[in-house]
């Protein structure tokens, strides 16, 4: 199997778990879309009531399209379950995500969800994170004071630019990122910490004991590895 075949094979079993009348986070990706048509046909197959909470414009739209009727967080009071994707995962089931620019979002719907459950392929594992490089959403104004610093802290900072236009990046909220190439994080909890209290950073993309159930991708079919936290 390729790695999309893995995408939609985690992205159609977490849909399994989506009971009626659920309220649902529904996050950002290659991994995600998968599993976000896979959700709109039990929608127009089974006549499943649900409402989307989506992290993103791109999502929202693709939910749309499929008739999944949409809320933003601020609409509802709870969300029952969020499922989305990741760009590393490590032995100890925290995350490194953002590598789609939706960092913020799916970082406040993470946050604000009963159950979080990601879906990767085998190939987002890794006994340590690092191997992918950290987002952190700044900003604009003052940013470059910002890689400045992060920077003189050796923290490998690059500008993240569309391949195309070579134009910088803008999230939905119309910032930048900034994505730090650490090879290994041996503290992620220290490196959050420190990330968050530097003035102009909205979001960084450790996402540190929050996830629930993994469902991961593997040849043989999907694993699902529950994570006690
Ligand atoms: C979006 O900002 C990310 O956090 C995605 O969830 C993550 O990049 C996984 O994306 P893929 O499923 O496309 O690999």
């Amino acid at each position: 199997m390729n790695q999309n075949e893995l995408k939609k094979l985690v992205g159609e079993k977490s849909v399994e778990f989506v009971e009626d009348n659920m309220i649902l986070g529904l996050g950002t990706g290659t991994t995600v879309r998968y599993m976000v048509d896979a959700l709109g046909k039990r929608v127009q197959e089974e006549g499943l009531h649900i409402t989307g909470v989506t992290t993103s414009e791109r999502t929202a739209q693709q939910a749309k399209s499929l008739g999944i009727p949409l809320k933003s967080v601020d609409e509802v009071d709870h969300i029952d379950l969020t499922i989305d994707g990741a760009d590393e995962i490590s032995s100890d089931f925290q995350g490194i995500k953002g590598g789609g620019a939706a960092l913020l979002f799916e970082k406040i719907v993470a946050i604000n969800s009963d159950k979080v459950m990601w879906i990767v392929d085998e190939s987002k594992l890794s006994p340590k994170l690092g191997s992918f490089p950290l987002p952190v959403e700044v900003i604009p104004y003052g940013s470059k004071k910002i890689f400045e610093r992060f920077a003189e802290k050796d923290l490998n900072p690059k500008f993240r630019r569309d391949p195309v236009t070579k134009e910088l990046v803008r999230t939905d909220s119309n910032n930048y990122v900034i994505d730090l190439y650490l090879h290994e994080i041996d503290e992620p909890h220290s490196l959050a910490e420190y990330l968050i209290n530097q003035v102009g950073v909205v979001e960084q993309g450790l996402f540190l004991d929050m996830v629930d159930t993994v469902i991961v991708g593997r040849e043989n079919g999907p694993e699902v590895i529950p994570v006690n936290r």
